[in-house]
């Protein structure tokens, strides 16, 4: 079983190492992204292994349906990047539907503590024997209300540690789960309530079309003044400009962005001796209360060691029984679901 693994980073490779080894697997590591140009490096491999900024668009699936590859295994969760419904029939979509909700939902806290008590601008103060308090200010947890898009894995896990702040917690979700709202501490609300009873409000939905700038002009102008946007799910969730103008006018109070619409050309690399061409991106770096990290919630050793096992197996999985439980259908649902008649 020999796979192509496209825009492989150091990072990667000790798990997979391992995984492959185990499974009987040799690992084509490529540094380039999957596109149009690059598909052909697959030659002669059984399956592709992507991530999140891979470009799996029909062009990309034709070549690699011609090269014969019949697996596509997705090395995380999200699949907005791969178009499932060119893919149905010639391909087979793997993922990795949950490999640390904790790395994900700890990351957005982190952001958000790092936001609110100023801990980036003091620790680059210290650094250089500047101890003045002035200008770090920050308020408490305690006591203010989160609206939580998305409560999913990440979402709930990220609503216990806020419960654990002492935090009240207004949650949306098209599909909300059964048990969760305690008619106290944790509410369901419709997203007009969500937007305007919210001092912070964190994304943890998937990318699709009902989701896509889903805090744009006309959600900021419901917020609170001074509300915290949290986004460490999809960039695109969030109309940058829109988010931008919002803090220009003091709307916002901080932004914290794992991620960005338009970060598939930068983030992941180091782009630090080049001239930075997005204007959005680069006016929000320079605002004090804007912390950007580059889609990092996922890089824990314990979330690696998760991506790479169930990739793996995944994978081999397929091949012996040419089934897969983390396969996905042109629906966006499971495939077995699929072939049982229960896709949503
Ligand atoms: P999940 O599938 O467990 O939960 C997603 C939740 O969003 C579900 O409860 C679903 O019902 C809800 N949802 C779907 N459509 C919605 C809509 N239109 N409005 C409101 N809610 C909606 O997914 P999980 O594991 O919690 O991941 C959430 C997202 O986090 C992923 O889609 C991915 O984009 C992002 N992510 C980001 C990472 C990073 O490193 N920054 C790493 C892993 C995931």
């Amino acid at each position: 079983m020999k796979i192509a693994f496209f825009d492989a980073k150091p990072y990667d490779r000790p798990a997979f190492d391992r995984y492959g080894r185990k499974y009987g697997a040799a690992l084509k590591y490529l540094e380039t992204r999957l596109t149009e140009d690059t598909a052909d490096l697959a030659q002669g491999c059984d399956a592709v292994c992507v991530f999140v900024n891979d470009t799996v668009n029909a062009a990309v699936i034709d070549r690699l349906y011609r090269l014969g590859i019949k697996v596509l295994a997705l090395r995380c969760a999200g699949f907005n990047n791969v178009d499932m419904k060119h893919a149905f029939g010639k391909i087979h979509v793997l993922r990795v539907p949950a490999y640390s909700p904790y790395a994900v939902a700890e990351h957005a806290m982190a952001l958000l503590l790092t936001s609110v008590r100023r801990i980036h601008k003091a620790y680059n103060r210290t650094r250089d024997f500047n101890f003045s308090l002035s200008g770090l200010t920050g308020f408490d947890l305690h006591g203010k209300t989160v609206g939580v898009i998305g409560t999913g894995r990440i979402g709930r896990v990220f609503i216990d540690i806020c419960l654990g702040f002492g935090m009240r917690v207004l949650a949306y979700d098209k599909f909300p789960s059964p048990n969760l709202d305690n008619g106290g501490t944790v509410r369901y609300v419709e997203p007009g309530e969500l937007f305007s009873q919210s001092d912070i409000i964190s994304l943890h939905c998937p990318l699709t079309n009902d989701t896509r700038h889903i805090i744009d002009e006309s959600a900021l102008e419901k917020c609170k003044r001074g509300v915290i946007i949290l986004n460490t799910s999809r960039g695109a969730l969030v109309d940058a400009e829109a988010l931008l103008a919002g803090i220009k006018s003091r709307k916002v109070g901080a932004a914290c962005l794992d991620v960005y619409e338009e970060e598939s050309d930068l983030f992941f690399e180091d782009n630090s001796g080049h001239i930075l061409e997005d204007d959005t991106l680069a006016r929000l770096i320079s605002m004090p209360n804007v912390i950007v990290t580059s889609h990092q919630a996922f890089l824990t050793e314990d979330a690696l060691e998760n991506i790479a096992e169930t990739t793996m197996s995944n994978i081999s999985g397929f091949f012996e029984t040419n089934r897969c439980p983390n396969e996905l259908c042109w629906r966006g649902g499971n495939a077995e679901d699929c072939r049982t008649g229960k896709c949503f």
